[in-house]
């Protein structure tokens, strides 16, 4: 008899996100880890590939920081809306784009309370979440996805980027950030496999890419399947 997986514990992933980890996010994360532990450097690729597909009606899932909203000039009557599991992180990146106005909504993505109720987005970004959920990337994306494609217009894209486990064949650094945030729970993602991803955004999207950069997966959804 198969025994039934426990339920995805979310509080890890998200609990880091002090307002103290958050003022040294960006120099730690964005900075030094993107470029020598994961080598997926933040300014030549991750934040042009943010803002390629950043629309005027615009989710961003995992918000961090908020150091891509931020750095992007957003689009004329730019609509943004944050959601986070932290109220830390919903209130820095808030804070940060405070000139859009953007609507604040705390949710977990993996037991979601409805909070977005019955919102649709032409752009929704989940940039470094993947990697900080529990389970296998095939639990977990799958949860995710049935969270978020209902709320993806029809012409809409779904897009983002996760640290890859294992399979990735990591530097020194990177083996230790991997091993370190694994036992604490900040990182859920030893086994992540590009190919585990790709399978499951084709449980929901006609149209996907997948491709890897350094450490680090991005990926582009289109064409939600009915
Ligand atoms: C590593 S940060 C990513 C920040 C930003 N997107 C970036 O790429 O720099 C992960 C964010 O995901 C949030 N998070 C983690 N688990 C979550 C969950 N189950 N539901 C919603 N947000 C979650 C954390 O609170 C944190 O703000």
């Amino acid at each position: 008899m198969t025994k039934p997986s426990a339920p995805l514990d979310s509080e890890h992933g998200a609990a880091v996100y002090s307002d103290r980890v958050l003022k040294i996010y960006d120099r730690w994360v964005l900075g030094f880890s993107n470029n020598y532990a994961w080598k997926c450097p933040t300014d030549a690729v991750l934040l042009p590939f943010f803002r390629q597909h950043l629309s005027s009606n615009h989710l961003d899932v995992g918000v961090g920081s908020g150091y891509y909203l931020a750095h992007s000039s957003g689009q004329p009557g730019q609509k943004v809306a944050l959601l986070d599991l932290n109220d830390n992180s919903l209130r820095a990146a808030g804070s940060r784009i405070a000139h859009v106005q953007p609507s604040l909504v705390r949710d977990d993505v993996l037991h979601p309370a409805g909070a977005l109720g019955g919102r649709k987005f032409d752009s929704i970004s989940l940039f470094y979440l993947l990697h900080c959920l529990p389970g296998t990337m095939t639990e977990k994306a799958r949860k995710v996805l049935s969270t978020l494609v209902p709320h993806l217009t029809p012409g809409g894209v779904l897009y983002g980027a996760t640290i890859l486990g294992e399979e990735a064949n990591h530097n020194w650094l990177g083996r230790r950030l991997m091993a370190l945030y694994n036992r604490k729970g900040i990182f859920g993602n030893r086994h992540d496999t590009l190919a585990s991803l790709q399978s499951v955004l084709n449980e929901y999207f006609a149209k996907v890419a997948v491709w890897q950069v350094g450490k680090v997966a991005l990926f582009r959804a289109e064409m939600p399947l009915p």
